[in-house]
């Protein structure tokens, strides 16, 4: 062993890496060079995905691209309502728990796929209508969204719930029949079933600011004002010959509503265009900072829903294509998700003493949306100058209001003086820091106040 040789490599080694943490440190946007899409995407803060229908797992050329390549995966099929739900009230997890092991036990994420959808649904639940459905489907919600519950980074809780077309409106199916509230009500029973799954509406043809992309966009902005559950949008885009020029712009509207954004289903028409096509979706997606993902919608060419499109990154021998090349390109050239604020080091140290005293504990605010007999209360907790390890907001209802459910909170009493504590994953907060949760009750909430106690 030529120890000179072995102890010159280790300080190469040392010096390159300590010039490649300070390059780290102050450049976010260094172009970078991993040789993988999930090294790549990683490097960057996100994720890169592919659909997998989990019967190929066991195909070697499949599972060793798979593995290779992606950080995170989804069901083609496997956790659709179909799927999960064959029979009423029967439950069917098979396929969906193999891939979430699967992914277990390869550093993967799990986009759930989809919640509610008006196609792949069982035969039983294409025969009914009205509150038998609503039922169901929230049931369906609740049930699926409670077995993967913890293992799930994104759900689409509604998919494809807009008409294409020029109406900006909702599309006609027997879900949008049983009342327009179909689709918040959704959101609110994932949220109660798996608070830590970020929650997307997802949907097609929205690849750039059009009349279906904005009827999206007014829903999600009333969504948020109003306390609906949404944390992201997925746009699936499949994608033909050509990319809208405002595709990044539409992402960009989106997320400054203040939800995550992810490419959920990309796939693209073979022609001239398909590398350039690649490479301009994940520029955009880097250049928007809450663009948090790209799925691609399979692994090979033969793989694909689409036949003959050969829409995909790789041919069916599993060969890089030239879309490929353009992806990774594009996660390496890209800046990283911003992770904290810049920390710049104080310039002067403060001269005059803080005029008001902090504010310890905790305070909390109430929004209602109440209809004739029924209510819905978001309350907003800030953690005073201390932050929280805990927090407890107390209600006194009038007299024949009684809370019927509660998320992202545990309620002690349902009538009279009801009391909120915090659940595991929302307790601790830092200084100013804000939370939510709700409940839902029948009777009449108007004119309650909130007392907030921290611990
Ligand atoms: C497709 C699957 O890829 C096919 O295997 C299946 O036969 C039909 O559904 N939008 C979606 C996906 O949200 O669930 C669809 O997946 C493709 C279009």
């Amino acid at each position: 062993m030529n120890h000179r040789r072995a102890l010159r490599a280790a300080v190469t080694v040392a010096v390159t890496g300590a010039l490649a943490a300070a390059m780290t440190m102050t450049l976010t946007s260094t172009a970078s060079a991993g040789t993988t899409l999930r090294a790549s995407a990683a490097e960057k803060g996100r994720y890169f995905g592919a659909a997998v229908a989990t019967g190929k797992l066991s195909t070697s050329v499949y599972a060793t691209i798979l593995n290779r390549e992606f950080n995170s995966v989804v069901a083609e099929n496997e956790m659709k309502w179909d799927a999960t739900e064959p029979q009423q009230g029967r439950f069917s997890y098979t396929g969906g728990d193999r891939l979430v092991s699967h992914a277990q036990a390869n550093g993967m994420s799990v986009r759930g796929h989809a919640l509610l959808w008006h196609q792949q649904q069982p035969g039983w639940a294409q025969g009914m209508s009205g509150s038998a459905l609503r039922n169901a489907a929230i049931n369906h919600v609740t049930q699926v969204a409670t077995h993967f519950r913890g293992k799930i980074h994104s759900w689409d809780v509604v998919n494809e719930a807009f008409a294409d077309g020029g109406s900006g409106g909702r599309r006609d199916s027997n879900l949008q029949r049983t009342g327009n509230d179909w689709i918040e009500a959704a959101f609110r029973a994932a949220r109660a079933a798996d608070p830590g799954a970020k929650l997307c509406y997802n949907d097609y043809n929205t690849d750039g600011i059009n009349a279906k992309s904005t009827g999206i966009y007014n829903m999600v902005r009333d969504f948020r004002s109003r306390g609906v559950p949404i944390d992201c949008v997925g746009f699936q885009s499949h994608l033909g010959t050509s990319l809208a020029g405002d595709y990044q712009a539409n992402l960009q509207r989106f997320a400054d509503l203040g939800v995550d954004v992810q490419i959920t289903e990309l796939d693209v028409m073979t022609g001239g265009n398909q590398a350039n096509i690649y490479g301009a979706v994940t520029r955009a997606c880097m250049n928007v900072s809450r663009c948090t993902g790209i799925t691609v919608w399979g692994v090979r060419d033969c793989d694909s829903w689409r036949g003959s499109d050969n829409a995909l990154l790789f041919d069916c021998n599993g060969n890089k294509k030239a879309a490929y090349t353009n992806v990774l390109n594009a996660l390496n050239a890209g800046p990283a998700i911003p992770t904290d604020p810049p920390t710049d080091p104080p310039t002067d140290p403060p001269t005059d003493p803080p005029t008001d005293p902090p504010t310890v504990g905790c305070s909390a605010s109430v929004s209602l949306n109440s209809w004739t007999g029924g209510f819905v209360a978001t309350v907003k907790v800030t953690a005073g100058s201390a932050g929280t390890s805990g927090w407890n907001v107390g209600f006194t209802l009038p007299s024949g209001a009684s809370v019927t459910n509660t998320w992202s909170a545990t309620a002690s009493g349902s009538t009279g003086t009801v009391r909120f504590t915090n659940v595991n994953y929302n307790g601790r907060l830092g200084a100013g820091q804000v939370t939510e949760f709700g409940f839902q009750g029948t009777g009449s909430a108007s004119g309650v106040m909130p007392t907030c106690t921290a611990s």
